[in-house]
């Protein structure tokens, strides 16, 4: 008979979508698997040895979570929650999650099994699918219209040039300047709304090096006004991307900090303004419906008023604007780069903490949705 193959548990318990706690008998934490990383966003390394309830208890939450898990350790009757909140990064995520005791052959070392599985993911990938969609759809009807105001502008511009000429009087020249002038400023709009027509030309890139760009670039124009933190994992991976092409996404996200920072003065009464950029692993990610097993994740975070509730959820949609000078196209622009890269850019914003998330997978590591 054939041998039975042997099976590394630790592997299939990080390779679990299921994500798994175990708590020892004072409700510390002693081990996460992948999925619990991915989930609370925290490592294995800080979080071991921590009370278990400082993740799994909401400060909102009526719910006794610390006496009931006392009470599983006691009496090893399993219970199991649904639709719990608990608080990741200032974001409530919703979660349906059982505790068990686990028998670990010594009687006075009960561990407690904790598995939890989010019941946001499902609805997220559901929204993204239709955010995507829709992004579609705004995006081709931007490029229809930006085409058609194009078309005629050079035959205005052409025909104006030809008037100035013609009339030869300077008196006129004012007004055939200014129409010149518009015709261009608005060829230069038609073109950004057309977007880049380059397909991106793949390399390895370390994403250090365009960020390093944009911080550089970002000093030169604030002048160091205003602070800006690193927070790199120079072990990152490289990825398969357009350099030039993740400069402008990460520009066109910093310069928009930069103007919410600088057009708020009013907001930094005690504190400095200042913006973070963090690079990261993140595991198990679900980008445009793949789910990926790992990805590269870029932060840009800054601490000014955030983005006003009102287009929160339209942001990266085209023509969506907060400001008054603003044409509501960088974002749109960047989050359809980011899409070509089959990555995506997430957001978060609360007046304080706005998060602009950037991820990129890494090709090897695709896993069927
Ligand atoms: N970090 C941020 N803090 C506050 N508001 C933000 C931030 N980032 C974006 N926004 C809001 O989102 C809007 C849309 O940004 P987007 O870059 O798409 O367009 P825009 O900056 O208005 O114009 P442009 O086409 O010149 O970039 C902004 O007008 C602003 O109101
Ligand atoms: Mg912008």
């Amino acid at each position: 008979m054939d041998q039975q193959p042997t099976i590394d548990y630790r592997l299939l318990v990080d390779n679990m979508t299921t994500a798994i706690l175990l708590v020892d008998s004072n409700l510390n934490i002693f081990y996460l698997n992948s999925s619990c990383e991915a989930l609370f966003d925290i490592s294995l390394l800080r979080a071991s040895g921590q009370p278990v309830i400082n993740l799994l208890h909401a400060p909102n939450d009526t719910f006794n979570t610390h006496e009931a898990l006392l009470n599983t350790l006691k009496s090893s009757q399993h219970y199991t929650r649904r639709e719990a909140t608990i608080n990741v990064n200032f974001k409530d995520i919703h979660v349906d999650y059982t505790v068990s005791q686990l028998n670990t052959g010594k009687p006075y070392h009960p561990l407690l099994l904790i598995e939890l599985n989010p019941i946001d993911r499902m609805l997220k990938i559901s929204k993204e699918e239709n955010f995507i969609q829709q992004h579609q759809v705004a995006r081709q009807l931007i490029r229809g219209v930006a085409h058609e105001i194009k078309n005629p502008l050079g035959g205005i511009r052409g025909a104006t040039q030809l008037l100035a000429r013609s009339l030869n009087d300077p008196k006129y020249a004012e007004f055939t300047d200014i129409i010149i002038n518009e015709v261009d400023r608005l060829r230069n709009l038609a073109d950004t709304m057309l977007g880049s027509r380059q397909l991106p030309s793949y390399e390895d890139v370390n994403i250090h090096e365009p960020l390093e760009r944009v911080r550089s670039l970002i000093v030169n124009q604030t002048k160091k006004k205003i602070k800006i933190i690193r927070d790199y994992d120079l072990s990152l991976p490289d990825v398969k991307a357009d350099r030039d092409q993740l400069i402008q996404v990460m520009l066109n996200i910093s310069v928009n900090a930069i103007q919410a920072i600088t057009e708020n003065k009013e907001f930094f009464v005690e504190h400095e303004p200042q913006l973070m950029l963090r690079t990261r692993i993140q595991r198990l990610v679900t980008i445009n419906g793949v789910l990926n097993r790992s990805a590269v994740r870029i932060d840009i975070e800054d601490n000014g008023p955030g983005i006003p509730e009102d287009i929160l959820e339209s942001v990266f949609y085209p023509l969506v604007t907060g400001r008054a000078k603003g044409t509501g196209l960088g974002l749109s622009i960047a989050q359809n780069i980011m899409h070509q890269h089959n990555g995506m850019i997430e957001c978060q914003s609360i007046p304080g903490k706005t998060v602009f998330s950037l991820y990129l997978p890494w090709e090897s590591d695709h896993v069927a949705k």
